[in-house]
């Protein structure tokens, strides 16, 4: 008698069925992971007790861009493809595709408080994964011409001062005076901000109005940049910040703040500056036209030099 019915027989594995089978699952097996490993990181969180959670991780860096003046940010704004328009605390953030990268843009107001809040809100609503801002300053080392550019190595608070419980110029409870920007964000800045200077200036902007404003030879700088609530008029003012921090080479109102908060979040961050004045009578002269002149093409530039080297 046939233990087996005819129908096991037809399905009893073969040397081949089990080749197959194996083949299959570890197949299975290495895409689920890949998977993953591609979704999810873990991260560990330093409570009492270490746990370690599954969160989202996003594929290709999500890039936060600011700017300290409306005109400033208003040619990138113009080049985002699918733009989605949130008003949040005042601010219009633009989110879009840039340049083939996920972005959020906004103008971030004048001073430390507002970039400081634009930037949280960069981090907490819209995931930026990293800051690039980009604006004008007033030049402290007088090496600096106007047009030239600061990539920021290093900011500080110029205007901190909580003596005598802690020293000039130190952030209190974080114990430190200087925020460092990204090295690797730095190293691509500088390409980038060189390039833009040695093969776009002069298309991007005609030759009539950069020796307008006596930009004739400009350079790229990395320095540090002094950031404070006060739009600086007095050249005495900038050699009395020299006595005591020589190596300050620009001078602005936000930079220093948006590191602070990149700090705190742990994100890196980039500082670009134009040099528009050198911070003293004469800084407010022709401030409005240069900023929509000739700034506005160079954050455009810089930013477009940027973005192909931003690794994913
Ligand atoms: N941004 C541009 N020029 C500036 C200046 N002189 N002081 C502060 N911020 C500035």
């Amino acid at each position: 008698m046939d233990l087996f019915p005819k129908s096991y027989n037809r399905f009893k594995l073969t040397k081949f069925h089990l080749w197959i089978n194996l083949a299959f699952f570890i197949l299975l097996f290495i895409s689920i992971s890949s998977v993953r490993a591609n979704v999810y990181k873990s991260v560990e969180l330093t409570t009492p007790n270490i746990i370690t959670i599954l969160i989202k991780k996003t594929k290709t860096p999500k890039i936060g861009i600011m700017g300290a003046l409306n005109e400033e940010i208003d040619l990138l704004r113009d080049d985002l493809k699918k733009p989605i328009i949130k008003t949040i605390a005042g601010r219009k953030y633009y989110s879009g595709t840039l340049y083939g990268r996920d972005t959020t843009m906004v103008f971030s107001g004048w001073g430390k408080v507002a970039a400081a809040s634009t930037t949280t809100t960069l981090f907490n609503v819209f995931n930026v994964d990293m800051i690039i801002f980009t604006g004008v300053a007033g030049a402290a080392n007088p090496t600096l011409n106007i047009g030239d550019i600061v990539l920021a190595n290093k900011l500080y608070q110029h205007d901190m001062d909580a003596r005598p419980i802690y020293d000039k110029y130190i952030i209190p409870l974080l114990d430190l005076i200087y925020f460092h920007s990204d090295k690797d964000l730095l190293n691509i800045a500088e390409i980038a901000a060189k390039r833009f200077l040695s093969e776009d200036l002069k298309t991007e902007i005609s030759p009539k109005l950069l020796a307008k404003f006596f930009i004739l030879n400009p350079k790229v700088a990395i320095g540090t940049i002094a950031s404070g609530d006060q739009f600086v008029t007095d050249i005495k003012k900038v050699q009395a910040l020299l006595i005591e921090q020589p190596t300050t080479k620009a001078i602005e109102m936000e930079g220093a703040a948006i590191a602070q908060v990149c700090h705190e979040y742990d994100k890196p961050f980039i500082v670009f500056r134009i040099i528009s004045d050198k911070a003293d009578h004469s800084a407010a002269i022709n401030f409005q036209e240069f900023v929509k002149k000739i700034a506005a093409y160079y954050s455009r530039g810089f930013i477009k030099r940027l973005y192909p080297q931003i690794s994913n």
